[in-house]
């Protein structure tokens, strides 16, 4: 196992070497795989570039969860195979999610050398040196044990501030809409010390927050070898991982409503550096779609977890997942939706029209039988109401003063900062001579839907 400890985690760039270019799409768990590609690239002596013209080897990180992700990746791909007419030894590779869901197909695309699903990393260097003889070369064999728990990512975030860790990967949830667990594999828990010795070296290197991913991080487990009856579950996990540094902070995603303890809310309310903020995803608000999603919880179950969040953790933020337009969802369904929109009054939302994914149990099951124009009106009305609601939250705030981590410039100007507050909401200010990676307390002049005006306080 190498030392996390004095392992560079920023990219290393040297002109002398095979360039690498890497391109992502899809969660915060691809981001961080991409940062695990990157480190095994460059111990096989690649060095990363920024433009696709200068790159020997090009790979393409892939999304399969809507037909859309998979889209914008085939219209990259058409570009890659204009790079490769100009300079044909380059070798292209798709790797992720689609590479698992498509394998040798993606050979079709004539630009295609290399596939690789999520688990086959570390077999990178030897597929791609295989694939400079002009054959295809593909592992998509998908892992019970590969949690990539020795390598240590190296970052591509640019603020050196905020990184993700992965602390568990795949998905034993079989939600009939969700392509996740058929291109992901079974689900797997890291060991609890290599995320801590992750999170130290982030924390050595200058990272002031640590994001823990997993897509259900609720149902993480870790039962250690050498004596079973030692358990650690998720809330201990962050206990562990918020105690190593108190001055950074901690945030986690995804929670599944069905899995979600009261442990892991009171070690959040016990530790002022454990963000506050919980994404919930909840899909629908009908009883009968939600048993059709096999999400296995209620509309009733979920108000009761959001009544314990808001108990428990009176300033925590909650924002969510939405799916409009799931098999046979009828108007009044619909508006059901709406509603829990309405009752839990949520910071935020990912909002989606179904889109149907082959070999998913709704694909093999159910008829796709909302037509396409009223998904997209049911998504519509959704995003409107959203909106109001998060500028209605957001307005609340105004007047109101909190602790935010700089990330580094806004998106508008270079003069503007942009931070987070605990909550996860987007401030900007006046830079007054702060940095990415400062603690500043702000306070809120006014706001968007998605954005907190402020000014530094202090
Ligand atoms: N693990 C997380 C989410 C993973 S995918 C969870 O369990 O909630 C992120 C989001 O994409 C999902 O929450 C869902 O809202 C959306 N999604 C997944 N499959 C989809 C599909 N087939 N069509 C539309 N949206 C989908
Ligand atoms: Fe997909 Fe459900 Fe797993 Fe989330 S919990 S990744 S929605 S199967
Ligand atoms: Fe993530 Fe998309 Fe794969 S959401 S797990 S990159 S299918």
């Amino acid at each position: 196992m190498r030392d996390s400890k004095f392992h560079s985690v920023k990219p290393i760039t040297d002109p002398a070497k095979p360039q690498l270019y890497i391109e992502t799409y899809g969660c915060q768990m691809n981001v961080n795989d991409s940062e695990v590609v990157l480190s095994v690239m460059q111990d096989a002596g690649y060095s990363l570039c920024e433009k696709m013209e200068d790159a020997d080897v090009i790979l393409v990180n892939t999304c399969s969860v809507r037909e859309n992700a998979e889209q914008r990746v085939f219209g990259r791909l058409d570009l890659f195979r204009l790079e490769k007419k100009r300079r044909p030894e380059i070798v292209v590779g798709v790797i992720g999610c689609m590479a698992e869901r498509l394998k040798d197909q993606l050979f079709d695309y004539p630009v295609v050398d290399v596939v690789a699903g999520p688990d086959a990393y570390r077999d990178l260097p030897r597929l791609v040196a295989a694939a400079k003889t002009g054959t295809g070369q593909i592992n998509v064999h998908l892992s019970h044990e590969e949690t990539y728990e020795d390598i240590s990512p190296v970052r591509m975030d640019r603020n050196g501030v905020s990184a993700f860790i992965s602390i568990m990967r795949g998905c034993n949830n079989v939600c009939s809409y969700c392509i996740v667990p058929f291109v992901r594999g079974a689900e797997r828990s890291r060991d609890p010390q290599s995320i801590i010795r992750e999170a130290e070296s982030l924390i050595a290197n200058g990272y002031k927050e640590i994001n823990l991913l997993g897509q259900n991080v609720d149902s993480y487990l870790w039962l250690d070898p050498h004596n079973p009856s030692r358990q650690i579950n998720f809330a201990r996990l962050l206990e562990q991982v918020a105690l190593i540094d108190r001055k950074i902070r901690v945030r986690f995603s995804t929670s599944h409503p069905k899995d979600m303890s009261n442990s892991v809310l009171y070690t959040m309310a016990m530790y002022d550096n454990i963000c506050k903020h919980i994404h919930l995803p909840v899909q629908s608000g009908n009883n009968a779609v939600l048993e059709k999603m096999n999400r296995k919880y209620t509309r009733e179950n979920y108000l009761e977890r959001i009544d314990k969040i808001r108990k428990i953790l009176p300033d925590c933020a909650i924002t969510t997942d939405v799916i409009a337009g799931f098999c046979s969802e009828t108007e009044q369904d619909h508006l059901e939706t709406l509603s829990i929109l309405e009752e839990v009054q949520f910071d935020g939302a990912f909002m989606f029209q179904y889109s149907e994914r082959p070999g998913t149990r709704a694909a093999r099951q159910f008829k796709d039988d909302v037509p396409l124009e009223v998904k997209t009106a049911r998504l519509n009305q959704i995003i409107a109401l959203q909106n109001e609601i998060s500028l209605r939250n957001n307005q609340y705030t105004v007047g109101c003063e909190y602790r935010v981590l700089i990330e580094g410039t806004s998106k508008r100007s270079e003069e503007e900062l942009m931070g987070r507050t605990s909550q996860n909401k987007t401030c900007v200010f006046p830079a007054a001579g702060h940095k990415a990676g400062d603690f500043v307390r702000v306070k809120v002049l006014s706001c968007t839907s998605a954005t907190l005006i402020c000014e530094i306080i202090s």
